[in-house]
């Protein structure tokens, strides 16, 4: 059973927040961390609280997630803070090689406030859609110049949906969403977990998603010297994603051009992506954009049109992959995105844009960096060698087989180098404590 006056909303629920706002900051001293964990904790909307707790689209929302620099500040007992997952304690421009960040994706390119020479950042605020963050509020403004505010230095990023769902290469997202054991969300088809043996579709159990509960495995998420802090919390990845939909449609095109006068650059985007841009997923033409139920190999509600080498299929290979029902249920993400667009950094230069993307899970190391690193910068698990994934692989610098990308068009294979069509501008891990866990933040004392 999940506390859901612990639970801050976010972790359980997709959420579709019109206007999201992200306040990072660099607070001055270890009081000041503290002090705010202890507002927050009665500040932070969780899924007792939420307007609607499964449906949180144009809500108001506050939510508060501390880095590691920041729960280090905090002064954790050592003990306590050993115990967290060294990818959250050493941060994600640490995990750089791992997560295929490199040349202009590489943290010494990272934008403002995660650029090699910026403050650290201990915390995060989230608020959406006009939400009051009440007692948090000073804390959203630094002021360099006394020494007794709080924050030193606070920057925002800001996401805002688009009116049709689409992310910036324009796709319809967020239709995936595996439902969370106990959230009192239901799985809907193709949301959760497909037991091969149930021949049925389940939630995915509750500790893949919330700390302190029972994962797939059936082991308790979390490390029992870290419990009081991490129990009914989860870890959230925090990436900006800048797209570069020009290259992309181009490419598109002239891959289109190439194969001749039947195929359409719509349908190149589609096979690269494993849907259309409504949503439809390719080779169920005709049924609900929306939809969900599908498999590729199973003979139930089955497509084999969407090619191994397609985006979805790459980031959650269903029932595709040798073992799968062993192995998908265990790097299941959580993902809680929506685009950005932001003003040129220059006169004269052009706006950047792309995808703030958020994911929630239990395990950072063998959910977001497993699907990164195995599943979407390595293509050996699908056959496909070292190709890296069509949207979001990192082809710069990389060698002549890394950019080479598959495309599965009517059960035939075509293969060319792609250009990188998504640059990272900068990330963080933070963990999204309970109430309980910010009020024991908050009451830390150095004696
Ligand atoms: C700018 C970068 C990205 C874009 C434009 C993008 C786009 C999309 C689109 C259009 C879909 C299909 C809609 C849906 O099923 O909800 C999708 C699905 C998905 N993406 Fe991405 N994505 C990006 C980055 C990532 C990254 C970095 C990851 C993981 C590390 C990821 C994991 C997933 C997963 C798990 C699904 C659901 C697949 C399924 O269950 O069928 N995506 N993405």
């Amino acid at each position: 059973v999940i506390d859901r006056t612990e639970v801050q909303s976010l972790i359980l629920a997709p959420s579709l927040a019109k206007h999201l706002s992200l306040h990072f900051l660099t607070l001055r001293t270890r009081e000041h961390v503290r002090a705010l964990a202890w507002h927050a904790a009665d500040v932070v909307t969780t899924a007792a609280t939420a307007v609607a707790p499964d449906d949180v689209v144009g809500h108001p929302s506050v939510h508060l997630g501390l880095t590691g620099d920041g729960v280090r500040l905090a002064g954790v007992p050592g003990r306590v803070f050993d115990a967290l997952p060294s990818a959250f304690t050493r941060g994600m421009a640490h995990a750089a090689a791992r997560l295929g960040d490199q040349g202009a994706s590489g943290p010494e390119c990272w934008a403002s406030p995660f650029g090699p020479d910026d403050p650290p950042v201990h915390a995060v605020v989230l608020v959406a859609d006009g939400a009051e963050p009440g007692s948090l509020a000073p804390y959203l403004r630094a002021d360099r110049n006394d020494k007794s505010h709080p924050t030193a230095a606070a920057v925002r990023w800001t996401g805002d949906r688009r009116p049709d769902g689409t992310e910036v290469f324009g796709f319809r997202d967020g239709l995936s969403d595996p439902a969370i054991e106990h959230s009192g969300i239901d799985a809907t088809p193709g949301n959760g977990v497909w037991d091969a043996e149930q021949r049925g579709w389940r939630p995915v159990a509750t500790g893949e998603a919330v700390l302190g509960h029972r994962d797939e495995s059936g082991a308790v998420a979390g490390h029992p010297d870290a419990a009081h802090l991490e129990r009914d919390g989860s870890y959230l990845v925090v990436r900006k994603l800048q797209q570069h939909p020009e290259e992309f449609r181009k490419a598109c095109e002239r891959w289109a051009t190439d194969l001749g006068p039947k195929v359409t650059p719509e349908a190149v985007a589609a096979g690269l992506v494993g849907r259309h841009k409504d949503g439809t997923v390719v080779g169920l033409d005709g049924r609900d954009p929306e939809a969900n139920d599908f498999l590729y190999r199973d003979e139930r509600a089955s497509t084999i049109a969407v090619a191994p080498s397609a985006h979805i299929r790459r980031a959650n290979p269903r029932d595709s992959i040798a073992a799968a029902n062993a192995i998908v249920r265990r790097h299941v993400l959580f993902r809680r995105g929506i685009p950005y667009l932001d003003p040129p950094a220059t006169s004269g230069a052009e706006r950047e844009a792309g995808l703030l993307f958020l994911a929630i899970c239990a395990d950072l190391r063998r959910q977001f960096e497993f699907v990164q690193t195995e599943w979407l910068q390595d293509g050996n698990r699908f056959g496909l060698g070292e190709e890296r994934d069509a949207l979001v692989g990192a082809r710069e610098g990389a060698t002549e087989e890394q950019s080479q990308v598959s495309l599965g068009l009517d059960g035939v294979r075509h293969r060319r180098p792609l250009a990188t069509f998504v640059t990272t501008r900068g990330g963080e891990y933070v963990l999204l404590p309970s109430r309980s866990a910010l009020r024991l933040l908050g009451d830390l004392r150095d004696d």
